[in-house]
């Protein structure tokens, strides 16, 4: 049996925590896609740990954690947090386990992305530059190198053969920047690699799935960010939506029970791109502040802005969500009004459909005003004790969506979780 947990937004919802917290429940943890653009914030021991490489339940000793073929793997980032990680007792050799058909991330990937969006001046994507792009096209365009390739004694053949096809391409971006540090440290993380328990990652999860194992997909970035059905272009370059769980990890749909969507009581953008509901005045910069958004990732400060139904019903739908895990909400403490984004308003007509594309069109967010709850929400544990007019607030949005609100989360801390 897999429950899936992945973010309805555009990223940042808050994952880590709510991975860490499930995580005991779980046998299995694993990350199915994306790679180190993740940046996942866990509080272990009251001490703030960002992951990027490495699934949310490494803090969790009787737990697996695998990292799945759908992921793109920079074994250097891989390396450094597995340090970060042995300073809390953890040993990555242990309980972390890698699968063969997972895609690597090579320097010149790296180099690529900045390339790439060097070259795209203005109309950039905002790329956390750590070669995803790049090393998806080479998975799609079937040319990457595998983590099983690193256990094949022609492996530096092979890396050659493609590091001059990229430098063409670099030389062609007029992208003349030194690489070889990036290259030593590389060789050197390939070492760690090759430590790590490498397995064929299908067989071995359905055959704990079979033996009756609970495993957790967790998911990065967000559904808004999907390649296909995000605000492409301005989007990643996997599949974060739940039906990639079942190419990133090699299971068959009919095994998956929940579906997990984290959304931030309001909303958050890293990067460019569409984001209706974005503020831009004093209260987008409150937001920023009292919910501390900087990227995990990059430090970039996040765009902020009110929920956004619209956007949220329509990743509930192609997600097949069955539960919604609302994180945040003590950010909006002390906010006398709050709003939610009901519909869009589109060259003078009203839509609760997400278009195909959002970056060439005007979209006008037609709110509903609710009143704040004005009161210190982060020590509350049950729903039952909510504020009345909060819970006006999540029964709106239940009702919209036609999901649950299963949890709220009120604060960064591991045990900071409103249950019902
Ligand atoms: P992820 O990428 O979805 O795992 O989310 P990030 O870790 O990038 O960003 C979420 C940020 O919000 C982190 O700094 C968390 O520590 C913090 N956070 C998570 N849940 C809450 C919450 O309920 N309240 C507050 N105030 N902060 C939270
Ligand atoms: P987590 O897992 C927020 C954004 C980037 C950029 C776009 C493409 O922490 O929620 P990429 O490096 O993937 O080519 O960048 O996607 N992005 C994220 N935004 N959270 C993330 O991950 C993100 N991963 C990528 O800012 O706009
Ligand atoms: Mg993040």
């Amino acid at each position: 049996m897999v429950d899936v947990l992945l973010g309805l937004q555009w990223g940042d919802e808050g994952k880590g925590k709510i991975v860490d917290f499930f995580a005991p429940s779980y046998d299995i943890i694993a990350r199915f896609q994306g790679g180190p653009n993740a940046g996942h914030t866990l509080y272990v021991n009251g001490e703030k740990i960002v992951l990027h490489q490495i699934p949310s339940g490494i803090f969790h000793e009787n737990t697996i954690n695998l990292i799945g073929n759908g992921v793109v793997l920079d074994a250097v980032t891989l390396q450094n947090e597995s340090k970060k990680v042995a300073a809390f007792g953890i040993d990555c050799k242990k309980n972390l386990f890698v699968s063969d058909r997972t895609h690597l991330i090579l320097p010149t990937h790296r180099a690529l992305d900045k390339a790439s969006e060097l070259s795209k001046g203005e109309s950039k994507i905002g790329s956390t530059l750590k070669g995803i792009g790049p090393a998806y096209m080479d998975k799609t365009g079937r040319n990457g190198l595998r983590v099983g390739d690193l256990l094949d004694k022609n492996f530096t053949t092979q890396y050659i053969k493609l590091r001059l096809k990229h430098q063409r391409m670099l030389d062609s971006f007029g992208f003349q920047e030194d690489i070889s540090a990036w290259e030593e440290e590389f060789f050197e993380a390939l070492d760690f690699m090759r430590q790590l328990k490498i397995v064929n990652g299908e067989y071995f999860i359905n055959e704990k799935i079979s033996n009756g194992k609970k495993v957790m997909a967790e998911g990065a970035q967000g559904s808004m960010l999907d390649v296909d059905f995000g605000t492409f272009p301005f989007v990643t370059s996997s599949n974060t939506i739940s039906a990639g769980v079942c190419t990133g990890l090699g299971i068959a749909p009919q095994k998956i029970r929940e579906v997990i969507g984290v959304t931030k009581a309001y909303c958050t953008r890293v990067g460019g791109g569409p984001f209706p509901t974005e503020l831009h005045d004093e209260t987008g910069e409150r937001l920023r502040k009292v919910g501390n958004e900087f990227g995990a990732t990059t430090g970039r400060p996040r765009r902020c802005g009110w929920i956004d139904l619209v956007a949220l019903n329509f990743a509930c739908m192609i997600n097949g969500v069955t539960k919604v895990v609302m994180t945040k909400a003590d950010v909006l403490d002390a906010f006398e009004e709050l709003h939610v984004c009901e519909s869009y308003m589109i060259n003078g007509k009203e839509t609760r459909q997400v278009p195909y594309q959002m970056t060439k069109m005007s979209i006008e967010p037609v709110y509903k005003k609710f009143k704040g709850w004005n009161k210190d929400i982060t020590a509350i544990k049950s729903m039952d004790t909510i504020p009345e007019t909060m819970r006006s607030y999540i029964h709106h949005i239940t009702d919209y969506l036609g999901v649950p609100v299963s949890h709220i989360s009120n604060g960064p801390g591991r045990d900071q979780l409103i249950c019902n």
